[in-house]
C-alpha cells in the first residue's frame, strides 16, 4: 500500500485536480485506489459525485479528522491511497 498526500500551503494551486486525476490514472492502470478527501470543503467528493464516480477502481471517502485518516489503513485492504488535503 502506498499513501500519496497531495499537499501545499496555498489554496487554488491544483491539489484537488491533481489528487482526482492521479487516483483516476492509477485505477486506469489496474490499481485499486482509495481517494480520501481530507478537506472539509469536500471538493474531491463533489467532483467524484458530479462525475458519476471515478470508475470501478476508485473508492472515494471523506476523511477530515485524524481518526478517520488513521482508519484508512484498515479500510484500504491493500489499495493505494491518495489524499486530497486542505490548504492551510
Ligand atoms: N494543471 C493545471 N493547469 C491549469 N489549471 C489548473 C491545473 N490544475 C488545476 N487547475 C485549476 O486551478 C483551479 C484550482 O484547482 P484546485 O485543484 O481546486 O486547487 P486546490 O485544491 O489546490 O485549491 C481550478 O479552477 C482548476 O481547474
Ligand atoms: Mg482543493
Amino acid at each position: 500500500m502506498t499513501v500519496i498526500a497531495v499537499a501545499a500551503l496555498k489554496g487554488g494551486v491544483g491539489k484537488t485536480t491533481t489528487a482526482v486525476y492521479f487516483a483516476w490514472a492509477m485505477a486506469s492502470s489496474g490499481e485499486k485506489v482509495v481517494l480520501a478527501d481530507a478537506d472539509r470543503q469536500g471538493s474531491a467528493l463533489r467532483w467524484a459525485d458530479e462525475a458519476g464516480g471515478l470508475g470501478d477502481g476508485v473508492l472515494t471517502v471523506g476523511a477530515t479528522t485524524p481518526e478517520a485518516l488513521r482508519g484508512l489503513r484498515g479500510l484500504c485492504n491493500g489499495a493505494e491511497v491518495v489524499i486530497d488535503t486542505p490548504s492551510r
